[in-house]
């Protein structure tokens, strides 16, 4: 297959990099008029217009032409809950009355909520939905994801909950990273005594999941009301024991000592910081760790928003990811975060690009597959509705404007 005329080919990395930091975070390859060929699943080539050969055009079975339109690589999501079984709609009315995310969850709101319904949810009516939720931000431009569980909280909960992702996995074109996150919330009956509620999610899940071969990451929920310190680093070495890579939500609610635990254990990324000092920032630095912001959280429960300028200013790299989950972002929408980095966060329309796809597929640990437009990596593509250029993409806010996806070489 052959896209050509497109009227601007971005997101392009000629060198490999599997991510972007500081200033790096501003560069990315542009082309005008530029032609992409596209192999089985890859991209083999790309360039202007004026270097196709003519005969090259002979050989494809599949001429598209993309006039006006701006092709970029898909966005890849590296920190979504998608699996869960109710909406939560009453909790967002009484957030608009005045308590406080912290409050809904003291009182078995929450996390809690989803479990319930959870629980009582059967692993196809699980999988039914999420189909759908994935369907829907693939339109909307996801060719990669990570799922997390974290709504079940008892074993066999959770096991139905990476079932879920499993079979996403298998029937779905967008790439899926699995996380296990057993340490989302403290069931009820263990308040009081959490610590006993981490014995048996290092005991007794870990071990299970690591059976079934059904997470490739561990995450917890450090942060001040969920998950201590102590619990984390407990979990986390229980987790790595079996293979899988942390990943952290830190600093959501206070400043803790998620960003620290994380990088003590070679998290591959830390998320939400909405909380981060000078501390964190410097502890972060020439690490592996990929800091990832989540606007949507932080827009939907009208938090502080994350110093991504800062960050970036300090050598950083940077990811935005959407959080997509029933109760703090109850949307995947990437195109929604591309124009938060650039409104809220004062990113560029390049640095949220490169926030949005190369370092969120580090975040997943993906960018040497996607996340670019390079030679040799999958073709996972965005074909925009008419547009003149990348600029117009997070300015046009609000709106859909992907025209068609292509995932691994094929227009799904
Ligand atoms: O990433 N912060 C923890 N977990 C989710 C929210 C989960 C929920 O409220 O259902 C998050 O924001
Ligand atoms: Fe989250």
């Amino acid at each position: 297959m052959i896209l050509i005329n497109i009227k601007e080919l971005v997101g392009i990395e000629e060198q490999g990099r599997l991510m972007k930091k500081g200033a790096e975070m501003a560069e990315t390859g542009r082309i005008k008029d530029a032609f992409v060929c596209i192999k089985g699943d890859k991209i083999v080539d790309y360039g202007p217009m004026q270097s196709l050969k003519p005969e090259q055009l002979q050989v494809e079975n599949e001429v598209l032409d993309m006039s006006g339109r701006v092709v970029m690589p898909a966005f890849c999501d590296s920190h979504t809950h998608l699996v869960y079984a109710n909406s939560r709609e009453l909790e967002f009315v009484d957030k608009i009355r005045g308590l406080s995310y912290e409050e809904i969850a003291k009182r078995g709101g929450g996390i809690l909520n989803s479990a319930k319904a959870t629980a009582a949810a059967s692993e196809d009516e699980l999988y039914d939905m999420a189909a759908e939720r994935l369907n829907e931000v693939m339109r909307m431009g996801t060719g990669a994801i990570e799922i997390k569980s974290g709504y079940g909280l008892t074993t066999e909960s959770e096991l139905k909950l990476l079932r879920v992702i499993r079979r996403l996995k298998e029937n779905s074109p967008v790439l899926i990273k699995s996380n296990f996150l057993g340490a989302h919330g403290i069931p009820m009956e263990y308040r009081g005594h959490q610590e006993d509620y981490v014995d048996l999610v290092i005991n007794e899940m870990i071990p299970l999941v690591a059976s079934e071969d059904l997470a490739d990451f561990i995450d917890v929920f450090c942060d001040k009301g969920f998950f201590t310190c102590e619990d984390t680093e407990r979990i986390l070495m229980a987790g790595i024991k079996y293979g899988m890579r942390p990943k952290i939500h830190a600093n959501e609610m206070a400043i803790s000592c998620g960003v620290q635990v994380g990088v003590k254990y070679g998290a591959i990324s830390v998320d939400h910081l909405e909380q981060i000092g000078k501390e964190e920032i410097e502890c972060l630095k020439d690490t592996e760790t990929m800091p990832t912001i989540l606007p949507g959280c932080a827009f939907f429960l009208n938090l502080p928003l994350s110093p991504a300028r800062e960050m970036i200013s300090a050598g950083l790299p940077v990811a935005m990811a959407s959080d997509f989950n029933p109760g703090t972002s109850p949307s995947g929408n990437m195109q929604f975060i591309l124009s938060m980095a650039c409104i809220r966060y004062r990113l560029t329309p390049e640095e949220a690009l490169n926030a949005t796809t190369l370092n969120t597929a580090y975040a997943m640990g993906v960018s040497d597959e996607v996340g670019s437009i390079t030679r040799g990596k999958r073709a996972n593509l965005i074909v925009t509705q008419p547009m003149t250029q990348l600029e117009f993409m997070p300015y046009y806010y609000g709106t859909n404007k992907v025209e068609k996806m292509i995932l691994n070489g094929k227009i799904v």
